[in-house]
């Protein structure tokens, strides 16, 4: 497995393999590796010849500095375990990787302004940027995301249409522990008692999918934002309902063939995202 910093020695190392006829999978990842980030890796690996991953803990798209700076960083261990997993190459870059990034604008519409675009402002640029500066390095044919960041799957398949990169986006299902919590580099950082009731977040989830029929959208929202803060650790940032496709949000499922809600939650002060798939 190559680990690679230097940008123009990753795309001399791409090109060779492009020549060769080589199918490139690639995993963008802010690093602290876990089962989820390695069912991601799994599929590119199996679905091209060569498997590329990057770790770069990207300050643009924390809009919370403590965030950032607690975000943890654990290189070694996470080049053991893709080294496990049959990567190929592992680019690292440094921050010279962002250093034109205030030239860049990038008008994300309707889909910066609701739930993770709303609650954290310019994270998606952030997003948008060192995702379309990777593509442009690493030049792969498939790029893997998980369904667990739902909406960061929607910014980032209008971003590749918009500037034209022919690359395939393949969305990947969320890998969750046994209670359902969906794993996350920052669930390391939840204390034992905020583990134990982090797994509310997604019974809540099957709740609304399984009630889906039997209620109003708005009673179901009411209903989890009780259910969830009913335990005092834990409070609601928001809870939507909304069209699978568009993201817009519903007020009757009659109005779309594909639902999903999202929600995001703080357990203390660390903040987690989950959704599901409604039907
Ligand atoms: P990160 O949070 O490290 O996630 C990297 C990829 O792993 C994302 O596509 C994310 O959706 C996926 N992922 C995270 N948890 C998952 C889980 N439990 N099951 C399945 N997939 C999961 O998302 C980012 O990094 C960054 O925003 C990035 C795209 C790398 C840009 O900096």
């Amino acid at each position: 497995m190559l680990i690679l910093n230097n940008k123009e020695e990753i795309k001399k190392n791409i090109d060779l393999l492009k020549k060769e006829k080589k199918s490139v999978g690639f995993v963008p990842t802010m690093g602290a590796l876990h089962e989820g980030h390695i069912s991601l890796l799994k599929r590119a690996k199996a679905e091209n010849e060569i498997a590329v991953c990057s770790i770069y803990v990207n300050p643009l798209q924390f809009n919370n500095k403590e965030d950032f700076n607690k975000y943890p960083r654990l290189l070694n261990n996470d080049t053991k375990l893709l080294e496990d997993t049959g990567c190929d190459i592992v680019f690292v870059p440094d921050d010279s990787i962002i250093k034109n990034s205030s030239a860049f604008s990038y008008d994300l519409g309707y889909l910066d302004e609701i739930m993770e675009g709303f609650f954290r402002p310019n994270h998606f640029s952030g997003v948008v940027y060192i995702v379309k500066t990777l593509f442009e390095i690493v030049n792969p044919d498939r790029a893997y995301f998980g369904q667990k960041d739902y909406q960061q799957l929607a910014v980032i398949k209008k971003m590749t249409r918009d500037f034209n990169f022919n690359i395939e986006i393949v969305s990947c299902p969320t890998t969750r522990e046994k209670d359902g919590l969906a794993l996350s580099s920052r669930n390391a950082r939840l204390l034992t008692p905020e583990r134990l009731v982090a797994s509310k977040i997604y019974k809540g989830l099957n709740f609304i999918k399984n009630n889906i029929h039997n209620k109003s959208i708005n009673e179901l929202k009411l209903w989890y934002v009780k259910y969830i803060e009913n335990e005092p650790l834990m409070k609601v940032e928001y809870v939507e309902i909304c069209d699978g496709e568009s993201l817009k949000s519903i007020s009757d499922i009659s109005e779309s063939n594909a639902i999903v809600v999202c929600t995001a939650i703080f357990i203390g002060n660390i903040r987690l995202i989950d959704n599901l798939k409604i039907f």
